[in-house]
């Protein structure tokens, strides 16, 4: 799909590490101008430096709307307009069941990886409008079917699932398309903090094959190739898709 981003400018927030990398770096091979948006400015830099040409590293916390609307306008300012969005930035602890989740920990949750995508909405939206663009959200298999222990996470992703339907429908006369991908385990630096924090990690990286009946789990180039798909011109009649990219894991078979 050589050259399926050209010319268009991706914001891709949490673009320095991990599945946004992956998804900065296939989006400059299509030909794309990428602003990352992430809280870690050194990290950003040097992702935007292995994308070379014409990208944009910004230091800003997405949960933090004052950030995010001097990111935008960096943007903006930089390359006069924004034809897509991609919210990718996210934090998944704690492991804990509702109860045990404190307050704190609830709000940091919710406040990065949901109202995150109301701020970037709000001061991209007419910069979107202006170029029929597209807004795609990194969720989870999670916010679809569960999880144990993780009760803010799931909650914030089944959010996240939730909102792309609902602005998919309300943008959809702006011809500006919503769409959600669902990863289920995906190899980054959050999943090797996560199975770090498991009692038994050994088991818990056998088990993250497992849970995929494709019998492995990825690392985050899968994902960044559906991304691609979806803001591209071939998904042209797809909004308020939420796409699995999990190797069948949702559908609850074990290997
Ligand atoms: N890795 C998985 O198995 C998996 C599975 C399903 C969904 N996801 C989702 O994919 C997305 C990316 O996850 P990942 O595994 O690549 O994570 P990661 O921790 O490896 O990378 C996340 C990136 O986002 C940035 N970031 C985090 N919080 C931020 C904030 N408040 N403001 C700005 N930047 C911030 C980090 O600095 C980092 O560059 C998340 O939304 C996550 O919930 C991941």
């Amino acid at each position: 799909m050589a050259g399926e981003l050209t010319g268009k400018v991706i914001v891709l927030t949490g673009g320095a590490d991990g599945i946004g990398r992956e998804c900065a770096l296939a989006y400059g091979r299509e030909g794309a101008r990428v602003a990352i948006v992430d809280r870690d400015l050194d990290a950003a830099h040097r992702t935007a430096a292995e994308l070379g040409g014409d990208s944009l590293a910004l230091g800003a916390d997405v949960s933090d709307g004052e950030m995010v609307r001097i990111a935008l306008t960096a943007v903006l300012d930089r390359f006069g307009r924004i034809d897509a969005v991609h919210n990718n930035a996210g934090i998944s602890s704690p492991s804990k069941p509702l109860h045990e989740t404190t307050e704190d920990e609830w709000d940091d949750l919710q406040r990065t990886n949901v109202k995150s995508v109301y701020w970037t909405t709000r001061f991209a939206f007419e910069a979107l409008k202006a170029s029929q663009g597209c807004i795609l959200n990194t969720a989870s298999m999670v916010g679809l079917i569960g999880q144990a222990e993780h009760a803010a996470y799931v909650a914030s992703k089944g959010a996240m699932i939730s909102l792309t339907k609902a602005m998919a429908v309300d943008y959809a006369s702006y011809s500006i398309r919503v769409n959600a991908i669902c990863p289920a385990g995906v190899w980054t630096p959050m999943l090797e903090r996560w199975c770090a924090e498991q009692r038994d990690p050994d088991r818990i990286r056998q088990y993250l094959d497992e849970i995929h009946p494709l019998g492995y789990c990825p690392h985050g180039d899968v994902i960044a190739d559906a991304a691609v798909f979806l803001l591209s011109a071939k998904a042209r009649f797809m909004t308020g898709c939420i796409l699995p990219v999990s190797g069948g894991a949702e559908l609850g078979y074990r290997r």
